[in-house]
């Protein structure tokens, strides 16, 4: 809803929302898009979670220890003698050719043999991407379809571009094919535009599940007999436990899907840059949207990555990524079982996270504050969605802490959830036994 105030007959007008800066002579002015944007229950939870005495199993920050930040830095200062004229200039909307070449070794390793340098698009960071499709494809009150438990930072973009997010729901195997076939029929019943499938189907975030290779040729065969496009957002693919990467869908289908992926977990996030490899005719409009959004990405960005890829062994590097991780995932899913046994879990194949069911009559997000008296922070199923649902899980990334905290951190939180259960068991839940007042 839109606030009819006007700024200057009350400039001094009172805030009725909790997520306005109290006193904002600009209060009213705001586009109604603008209205429903909050931090992330991440971010805001961001400063505590990052204290030292805190184990954090919140963020899903990579572990960069291990990048050759000495060699790297000679290397890169090299690069900005001699090419810095290019490195300081403005660069093409589109990306770098030399990065969008590389790009292509990469997304080999997915099974993308098909696409050329000039099919890939170069982004300030996944996030960007999808703020670019969702501003091509979506009008106010369009579709998009999208997993269950969904991508936070996915939801505010969608959120920001005033589309409808309807649920389909994933399982073990990922996103359930007739799950997703019911909500176009569904949508389109009621008279709904649906413009896109929002996926994420290798080591999902944050339900930490991977879609089935058969599942892929079905999504995709539901999404062409309805012409849904299908966006598919892969920046954990190849952090796989296991010897095989999963076949993107992009592999399979050229035409109507939009892949994005991004150097942010298997390099390192700072640089900020990523990217989108889209059929002819959105990669057309991609760029023009890149352009009229930030100009061009940053060349100095983007040569930092090259000048990583051209002289270290980057597949070695995401090899020693994924050995680390795998450790991380064993070490927190040993100590689940040693200190949690009453909670449910999937063990992930890869990526960051595993998404954890709390018993019954738990209620993650207003245990939050005791989890982090006792040092311990994690995210609140809630944060992954629009409805206030998602309280009967919460979110926990093995990526950042070593396996020494990530136990220490498990046990400390199974301190709280004892005493949450201890008390549930006297009292019963607010939920189900608090008498109504009236
Ligand atoms: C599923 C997913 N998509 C996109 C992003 C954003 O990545 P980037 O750092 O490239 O913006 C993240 C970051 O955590 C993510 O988990």
């Amino acid at each position: 809803m839109t606030n009819p105030t006007q700024p200057n007959s009350q400039p001094n007008a009172q805030p009725n929302s909790a997520h306005v800066i109290k006193n904002d002579p600009w209060f009213g002015s705001y586009a109604s898009r603008a209205e429903d944007m909050r931090a992330s229950e991440i971010r805001a939870l961001f400063a505590v979670a990052s204290r030292p005495e805190v184990v954090s199993l919140a963020g899903g920050m990579p572990y960069l220890e291990y990048l050759p930040f000495d060699e790297l830095s000679e290397l890169v200062a090299k690069m900005l003698r001699e090419q810095g004229t290019k490195a300081w200039q403005y660069g093409s909307a589109q990306g770098d050719p030399h990065l969008r070449e590389r790009i292509l070794d990469i997304v080999r390793l997915e099974g993308i043999t098909d696409a050329q340098a000039d099919d890939v698009v170069i982004t300030n960071g996944s996030q960007n991407g999808l703020d670019l499709i969702t501003r091509l494809m979506c009008d106010p009150g369009d579709v998009i379809i999208a997993e269950d438990p969904n991508y936070v930072g996915a939801l505010g973009v969608f959120k920001s571009f005033q589309t409808e997010v309807i649920n389909a729901h994933m399982d073990a195997d990922g996103l359930i094919p007739e799950s997703f076939e019911e909500a176009i029929r569904g949508a389109r019943a009621q008279g709904k535009r649906v413009k896109f499938l929002y996926t994420v189907p290798n080591f999902h975030n944050p339900a930490g599940v991977t879609m089935s290779i058969e599942r892929r040729a079905r999504i995709l065969e539901i999404a062409r007999k309805y012409h849904v496009l299908v966006v598919e957002d892969n920046p954990y693919g190849l952090l796989s436990f296991e010897n095989k990467t999963y076949p993107a869908l992009r592999s399979m289908d050229a035409e109507n899907v939009v892949y994005l992926s991004s150097f942010s977990k298997i390099i390192a996030p700072g640089m900020r840059v990523a990217w989108m490899i889209a059929p002819p005719g959105i990669r057309h409009k991609l760029v023009l949207a890149n352009e009229s959004s930030i100009l061009s990405p940053s060349n100095m960005s983007q040569m930092t990555i090259s000048t990583y890829l051209d002289n270290f062994d980057w597949k070695k590097q995401i090899e020693d990524y994924r050995g680390m991780y795998k450790s991380r995932c064993e070490a927190m899913d040993e100590a689940l079982r040693t200190y949690m046994p009453y909670c449910s879990w999937n063990k992930p194949k890869g990526g960051f996270y595993i998404w954890l069911k709390i018993p019954e009559g738990l209620d993650a997000k207003a245990m939050l504050p005791r989890a982090i008296t006792a040092r311990v922070a994690y995210v609140s199923g809630t944060a992954f969605y629009d409805t206030g649902e998602g309280a009967d899980h919460m979110r926990l990334s093995f990526c950042y802490p070593t396996e020494e905290r990530i136990r220490e951190g498990i046990r400390r939180l199974s301190t709280v959830m004892d005493d949450e259960l201890a008390t549930v068991e006297l009292f019963g839940t607010a939920k189900h036994d608090t008498p109504h007042e009236a």
